[in-house]
């Protein structure tokens, strides 16, 4: 077999794997969850979501990947027992499903990238509503914009490790850094902006309660990309002397800053123009091309370019992500299949051109069900309510129970090379605070407690 391919430099691994992290999740999904659930307060339990279940499940699926230096299946499988490359599978199968759906968010945002740059997202509300609504239940053009986003992620994987996705988030997550502190800067500097700015880190614990702390916790699980086998089949990549710990912390961390960022570009402008921000496709299709327009007609940075930024920013955000769900597969029919890297990836790619189709058609032009839900929102539901958390919790159980701890210890110390103080922290979340919590929401969100 030729050369897997490892990740040139620390910093390349801090970037592929944040730009894995970094995603639509945190600029679109995060700010409006703050919003609704309590601005700061919801923050403060998003962070210890973070600290207590996130950092602790990225290290264990890192340790899992490192150490066997393979695909998802194989690597749980060499931990000890055939059997547990289920959770392997179950990873892969879920990246799968997830790539279908994201593409086509992504395609929608590509789409309107072009659109933003030839000017067609001038117009007033009405129009912007019209666009939006003409486009979404097109039967033909959002399918082959969420295809073409395969496909682009395709082309990446097709490079290899470090001419594809490691040059690519090189690239990407520096600028999408710059667009998003112009994008916030604009923001923060107009007239009626301070509102927006309490809006989001206001705290109002009157609305934290049980609801909110499972959503806080979702939303961490799904934006650290966690449960998906994406950070083992990443960590396949790193070196032998990563430091684990650290590399999972400033990830975290990372992760995080970009999402209270992307909060302050958001809500500062839609305040300013007297918008209240409201949730699902419409806050990035409808209300944000309305306030762009509005807040900034006239300024040096108007509401062209910042759109045309917006949009760069969305695309090159959800592409790291989609690379990160696209290698999961293709490293696994890679190297168990022995299938070239070419030919692997075209497997990933077909099939989740397919799922993005069909979730395209139930997006707007059809009406494709499956269990009451439009298909799309039924993948949406599937991964990130049943399998995220299905796989996160298995990976808790093998890493605190049931493989041996030395090894565990070994990999997390680099064989004792780096200080032990917080591996017992490690060992303790993952043994007990993570599969409760995790168990917790699981039976909350059927109603069984
Ligand atoms: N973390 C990504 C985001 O926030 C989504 C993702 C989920 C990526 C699972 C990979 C695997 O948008």
């Amino acid at each position: 077999m030729e050369n897997r391919g490892n990740f040139g430099s620390k910093l390349a691994i801090i970037l592929a794997t944040a730009g894995s992290a970094i995603g639509l999740g945190n600029i679109w999904r995060f700010p409006f969850t703050t919003g609704q659930n309590g601005g700061a307060a919801f923050i403060v339990i998003y962070f210890a979501c973070v600290l207590l279940l996130g950092i602790p499940g990225m290290i264990s699926e890192f340790i899992v990947g490192r150490r066997a230096q393979t695909n998802a299946a194989r690597a749980y499988a060499s931990l000890g027992r055939k059997e547990w490359r289920f959770v392997g599978y179950l990873g892969i199968l879920t990246s799968t499903i997830i790539l279908g759906f994201y593409a086509v968010v992504a395609g929608w945002c590509l789409q309107y990238l072009l659109a933003a740059i030839a000017g067609q997202l001038n117009g007033d509300t009405q129009y912007i509503v019209n666009y939006f609504q003409e486009f979404s239940s097109d039967p033909v053009k959002p399918c082959l914009w969420g295809v073409a986003f395969v496909f682009i992620t395709h082309f990446v994987i097709a490079q290899g490790v470090n001419k594809g996705i490691e040059r690519v988030s090189k690239l990407l997550m520096p600028l999408l850094l710059i667009l998003l502190m112009i994008l916030v800067v604009a923001s923060c500097m107009l007239p009626g902006a301070v509102a927006g700015i309490e809006f989001l880190l206001k705290p109002d614990f009157s609305k934290v309660n049980g609801d909110v702390i499972l959503e806080a916790l979702g939303q961490a699980f799904f934006s650290l990309s966690l449960g998906t086998a994406c950070l083992c089949t990443y960590a396949s990549y790193f070196n032998r002397d990563t430091n684990l710990l650290k590399s999972a912390t400033q990830i975290a961390l990372l992760d995080s800053a970009i999402a209270i960022l992307a909060g302050l570009m958001i809500f500062p402008a839609a305040f300013s123009v007297g918008v209240q921000p409201d949730s699902g496709p419409s806050l990035i299709f409808i209300t944000l091309p309305n306030v762009f327009q509005q807040a900034f007609s006239g300024m040096p940075l108007n509401g062209y370019i910042l759109s045309c930024l917006f949009y760069a920013l969305l695309v090159f955000a959800a592409l790291t992500s989609t690379i990160s769900m696209h290698e999961i597969g293709t490293a696994f029919f890679h190297e168990e299949i022995n299938l070239p890297r070419k030919r692997a990836a075209w497997i990933l790619t077909v099939v989740c051109s397919a799922i993005a189709v069909f979730c395209s058609l139930s997006a707007g032009a059809y009406d494709l069900q499956l269990f009451g839900m439009p298909l799309m929102d039924f993948c949406d539901f599937l991964t990130a309510k049943i399998m995220l958390p299905v796989g996160g919790f298995l990976t808790s159980i093998i890493m605190g129970w049931l493989v041996d701890r030395k090894m565990v210890q070994d990999e997390f110390t680099n064989q004792g090379t780096i200080r032990e103080s917080f591996f017992r922290a490690y060992i303790f979340s993952i043994r007990y605070i993570v599969p409760c919590c995790i168990l917790m929401i699981f039976l909350h969100q059927f109603g069984v407690i």
